[in-house]
């Protein structure tokens, strides 16, 4: 039975080669900050008001002018084409019949204009990395014109975070075969169907229209620019003459970082230690959310990622001042436990949950999550682990 978010993710490592669930799965160096992510959120409580009205919930957000139907939306994940062949598109769909966005990431499968047409109604956001100035530049003006809501700038990848596993595993960009990777593929024989059908996933937004973007060769040279790492908040002047939208950053836990962001614009952050794949020292996104709240003060929307795996996590990280959340991996595991189905049954997973949330601690909006009445006990708000939150 598939009732839960674990539930999916064993279901994902049944059917995935080892190589592409420990890529997904995996996190940086020791795994500490994934598994703070989690230790966090669960130590978070939110106290239940009884005797309200909650007959009627609303959960709906509104963000910039959009209405959003949960308070949380589909993360950026690059080679989702791993996990499924036209997994952007999966994801991408599955948002828009749930009324959530989905970003999608610089990294993806599939050109982003070809996402937008497939979920032309859908709130979607472009997520960027700038591996080469001109090369993002171009992206963020494909993003413009084919109607993205808001641009995605991930700040938390100066370099990409030390992932043992994929090295234990032997997997890289480009795919080169080994006897234990074939072994993977005879033992996991869906999946290498489908592979074997769809050819392997190219990084289809890094190259320029009319440009061959199939080779593996290509493909290598493009992932061994790495991230241009003289990117400062200076940049960020540069990124508006190509973006006239939302403009959000993603990757941030230090408070004076929220404040350096609003300085220069920004029109919103998000809290993220990408999920534990990048510093393995960093806070749990939760830990470091009420200190960028204060610090952001209501000027702009704060949203967190990191480790929200159930319906109750989504509601301590509102109830700490996040305007909504991001889920990750979450999603891969319905995607590559029953492809889009299995992105719609985790999406209803969570709709699920975060309602009953709602009725159980009295909450009929989530203006009343937000309210001191709710206020959260225990966790991250204690001294104990306030004293971890980095100011
Ligand atoms: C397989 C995978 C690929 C990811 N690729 C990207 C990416 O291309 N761009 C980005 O900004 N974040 C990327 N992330 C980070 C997510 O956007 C998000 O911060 C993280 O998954 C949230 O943590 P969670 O998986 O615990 O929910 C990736 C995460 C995973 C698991």
């Amino acid at each position: 039975m598939l009732l839960n978010a674990e539930d999916f993710r064993r279901e994902a490592r049944r059917l995935l080669p080892r190589f592409v669930f420990d890529y997904v799965d995996g996190a940086a160096d020791d795994g500490c900050c994934l598994r703070r992510n989690a230790r966090d959120l669960d130590a978070v409580t939110l106290t239940p008001r009884v005797l309200r009205d909650t007959s009627r919930i609303d959960t709906a957000v509104e963000v910039f002018g959009t209405k959003w139907s949960s308070p949380y939306g589909i993360a950026p994940t690059g080679l989702n084409g791993l996990v499924r062949p036209r997994g952007d598109v999966m994801l991408a769909r599955a948002a828009a019949r749930a009324g959530i966005p989905f970003a999608l990431s610089t990294a993806s499968n599939m050109r982003l204009e070809d996402v937008r047409a497939a979920a032309p109604e859908s709130i979607q956001w472009m997520q960027l990395y700038v591996m080469h100035k001109e090369m993002a530049a171009r992206i963020v003006q494909r993003a413009q014109r084919a109607g993205y809501q808001a641009l995605v700038l991930t700040v938390d990848v100066p370099v990409s975070g030390n992932r043992e596993l994929d090295v234990r595993n032997g997997f890289r960009v480009p795919f080169k075969p080994t006897a234990k990777l074939g072994w993977d593929l005879v033992t996991h024989p869906r999946w290498s169907m489908r592979a074997a059908i769809s050819g392997p996933p190219d990084f289809a937004n890094l190259v320029a229209d009319g440009e061959d973007g199939g080779s593996a060769s290509m493909q290598a040279a493009l992932l061994a620019r790495a991230m241009d790492r003289t990117l400062v908040w200076e940049t960020l002047a540069w990124l508006r003459e190509f973006w006239r939208g939302p403009l959000l950053l993603k990757g941030l836990l230090h408070a004076d970082d929220a404040r350096l962001a609003i300085d220069h614009g920004v029109d919103g952050l998000i809290v993220s230690n990408h999920g534990g794949r990048q510093l393995d020292a960093a806070p749990s996104a939760i830990s470091a959310l009420p200190s960028v709240v204060a610090a952001v003060a209501g000027r702009v929307p704060v949203f967190m990622d990191s480790g929200v795996r159930r319906g109750t996590h989504v509601a301590k990280a509102i109830s700490l001042g996040a305007t909504a959340v991001l889920l990750g991996r979450p999603l891969l595991y319905g995607l590559a436990a029953r492809g889009e189905a299995g992105v719609d049954a985790v999406l209803k997973l969570f709709a699920d949950e975060f309602m009953r949330t709602m009725a159980l601690l009295g909450a009929s909006s989530i203006a009343d999550l937000r309210g001191d009445s709710l206020a959260c006990e225990g966790g991250p708000t204690d001294a104990g682990v306030a004293s971890r939150v980095s100011t």
